[in-house]
């Protein structure tokens, strides 16, 4: 299937890789990318940029009208979180952070794929298929804590949504990567402490890059995939393995 794809947060990071992908592998022939912040971003050929806050949906409805065609991909890609520079306690990193935080974090990695997908999803014919980007972080415990329980959310939500879609034909589907070190780690941690975390948690020793991440995207929206729906495929170097005792 080939024609229109939609990918959030398609802007930079994991999100540009995805967009790139499905163009090359012919898994769609155009794009539109939506994303918060469209800056600074080159313009490429059969890609659209929207400047688009997912957990708005008055935004989503009014650029999704504004391509005037039914998407047959859908990836709810965007995700992570903001750098607080002005708070000093210690979220995203405490048990007990303020729940104003918390909120943002599950709007971002959870419920911004439902509103994305409730607009979306009813003109997907017999054929689409939807790829939610998780994590990791949503298949171990973890100290991310508002953001690990939006990603195990999205993956529990992913499954129901492949039963609820299948009878009409569309595919819903989940990656989990492991670590890239994008926007998102670079407002975290610095790429020195990033390395040390992944000799440590990685049995590969390596992190990943956002075009690994991207295959596995495109593969699950593509034909090829047909019968694979309900999955969430773990990009991770074998991270959610653990280490060998
Ligand atoms: N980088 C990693 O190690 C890693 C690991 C596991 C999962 N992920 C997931 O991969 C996805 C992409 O992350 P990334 O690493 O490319 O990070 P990134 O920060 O490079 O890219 C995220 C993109 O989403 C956009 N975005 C953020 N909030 C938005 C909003 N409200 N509306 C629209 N767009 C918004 C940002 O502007 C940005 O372009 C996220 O869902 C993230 O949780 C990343």
């Amino acid at each position: 299937m080939s024609g229109l794809a939609i990918v959030t947060g398609g802007a930079r990071g994991i999100g540009a890789a995805i967009v790139d992908a499905l163009i090359a592998d012919g898994v769609a022939d155009h794009v539109a990318a939506f994303d918060l912040d469209v800056e600074g971003t080159e313009p490429r050929s059969n890609v659209s940029l929207h400047r688009c806050d997912v957990t708005d949906v008055e935004q989503v409805r009014a650029v999704v009208e504004s391509l005037g065609e039914q998407a047959c991909v859908l990836v709810n890609n965007a995700g992570g979180g903001k750098a607080h520079p002005e708070r000093t306690d210690g979220m995203p990193f405490d048990p007990f952070g303020p729940v104003d935080m918390w909120r943002e974090s599950v709007d971002l990695n959870l419920s911004s794929a439902h509103l994305v997908t409730s607009v979306v999803g009813p003109g997907m014919g017999s054929g689409s298929a939807i790829c939610n980007t998780a994590s990791i972080a949503g298949l171990m415990p973890n100290a991310l804590f508002a953001y690990a329980a939006a990603k195990a959310g999205l993956i529990h939500w992913t499954k129901c949504m492949a039963l609820a879609l299948a009878p009409a034909g569309v595919r819903v589907n989940a990656v989990a990567p492991g670590f890239i070190y994008t926007r998102l780690w670079e407002q975290m941690l610095p790429r020195a402490m990033f390395e040390q975390m992944v000799g440590a948690a990685v049995p590969m020793a390596s992190e990943q890059t956002p075009a690994q991440i991207a295959d596995t995207v495109s593969f699950l929206c593509s034909s090829r995939a047909a019968q694979v729906t309900g999955q969430v495929v773990a990009v991770d170097g074998g991270s959610v393995l653990g280490r060998p005792r």
